[in-house]
This record gives structure tokens, C-alpha cells and sequence, in this order.
């Protein structure tokens, strides 16, 4: 099996897709690598591409508070995109650009097995689980064959909804204590069964 790191190393190679072109640099996921949880955001945006790291902008901030709120810190838990290269004017990435992508999200979810995924808006609901209406479905549990999910809002929607960054916030801490469940053993209560 591949390790993470060779992954890492391939994303950064990458010319798959026509995002290479526009890229400065493309974005392999981060944190630690026995994470329970891995956090899956869009694709990166400016300050990701400039870096080469995710969620280091504005949306990355959200993120980094709202985990905060749930007494975790960032390297405790894996981040990464559905997409590694950052498609221009931060446009939705296309399907082809989905497809070609999406054997290095496959390959992190294989090698780090968390105990749940954490779905970040829309675009991450639709590639990862073919679901749609994130706010219907957000707060939610969802399983698709052995794989336990949990769906909540993007951060980069809470930037200027006070609203919605509360309940990410809720969501979060919620995560969190589905996953102290999890680890002691504890049934939990899947609320939407997907079709693999
Ligand atoms: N938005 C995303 O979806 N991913 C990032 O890495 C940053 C912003
Ligand atoms: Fe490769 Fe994905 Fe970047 Fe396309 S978006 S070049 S498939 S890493």
C-alpha cells in the first residue's frame, strides 16, 4: 500500500488535470496521520495555493476556531480537499477535474481509516457521498457501506453569517462527541444510509 507521504509527493507532481496549469502550488491534505477524524473541504482557495497547505485563509480560520470551541487543535486531526489544485477564481471544480482527483482522497481515507469523516459543505457532500442540500443534511450522521460520516456546513459560508458560524461550532462539538462515543464502544445513531 502507498503511504501518506508518497501521496503527498504525487499531489505535488501532479499534472492529471487541467488545474495543474493555473496552479502555483497543488494542495495534499495535513495533520496527523492517526487522526479519528479526517475533515474534507471543496478545493484550496488563494492563500492554500500560495501556500500549499489547506484551510490556512479566512475559511481556514473558521475552521481552526470552531475546533477550538471543541477543545481540539488543528494537528490533532487530518484536513484535506476533494480537490488538490485550486481552480481559477475559486470556481466549483468540475467533474472531470472531481474524477481525475479523487483516487488521492480515496487512498488518504484507506491509509488513515478514520473512525468518521467530516464532510465540509456542498461540493464535499456531492463528490464524497452524491448528496445534495447541505443545510437539510448538516448535524447529520451518515453511513455509506462501512464508512461512518458526519455532514456539516463549509466554513467559508460562516465568514459573514453569524448564524451559520454558530452552528458550525455546534456541529463540531457534536462531531467531537460522536467520536468519544465511537471510542468507547457506544452505538451511534446513523441518520441517513447512502448506497455504495
Ligand atoms: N476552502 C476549501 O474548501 N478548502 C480549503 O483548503 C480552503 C478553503
Ligand atoms: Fe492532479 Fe488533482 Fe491537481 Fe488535478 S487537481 S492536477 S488531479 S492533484
Amino acid at each position: 500500500m502507498m503511504s501518506l507521504e508518497e501521496i503527498r509527493q504525487n499531489v505535488i507532481d501532479c499534472t492529471k488535470c487541467s488545474l495543474a496549469k493555473t496552479r502555483t502550488h497543488s494542495v495534499p491534505g495535513k495533520g496527523n496521520f492517526h487522526s479519528d477524524v479526517i475533515f474534507v473541504g471543496e478545493a484550496p482557495g488563494r492563500n492554500e495555493d500560495l501556500k500549499g497547505e489547506p484551510f490556512v485563509g479566512v475559511a481556514g480560520k473558521k475552521l481552526s476556531l470552531a475546533l477550538e470551541e471543541a477543545g481540539i487543535t488543528r494537528d490533532e486531526v487530518y484536513i484535506t480537499n476533494t480537490v488538490k489544485c485550486r481552480p481559477p477564481n475559486n470556481r466549483v471544480p468540475n467533474n472531470e477535474e472531481k474524477q481525475m482527483c479523487s483516487n488521492y482522497i480515496e487512498k488518504e481515507i484507506e491509509i488513515i481509516n478514520p473512525k468518521i469523516i467530516c464532510v465540509l459543505g456542498n461540493t464535499a457532500f456531492g463528490s464524497i457521498l452524491g448528496g445534495s442540500e447541505i443545510t437539510k443534511y448538516r448535524g447529520k450522521v451518515a453511513r455509506k457501506g462501512n464508512q461512518l460520516y458526519f455532514i456539516t456546513v463549509h466554513p467559508a459560508a460562516t465568514i459573514y453569517n453569524q448564524e451559520l458560524i454558530q452552528i458550525l461550532k455546534q456541529d463540531i462539538k457534536k462531531l467531537f462527541q460522536i467520536i468519544r462515543e465511537l471510542k468507547n464502544g457506544k452505538q451511534v445513531i446513523v441518520d441517513i444510509e447512502f448506497t455504495s
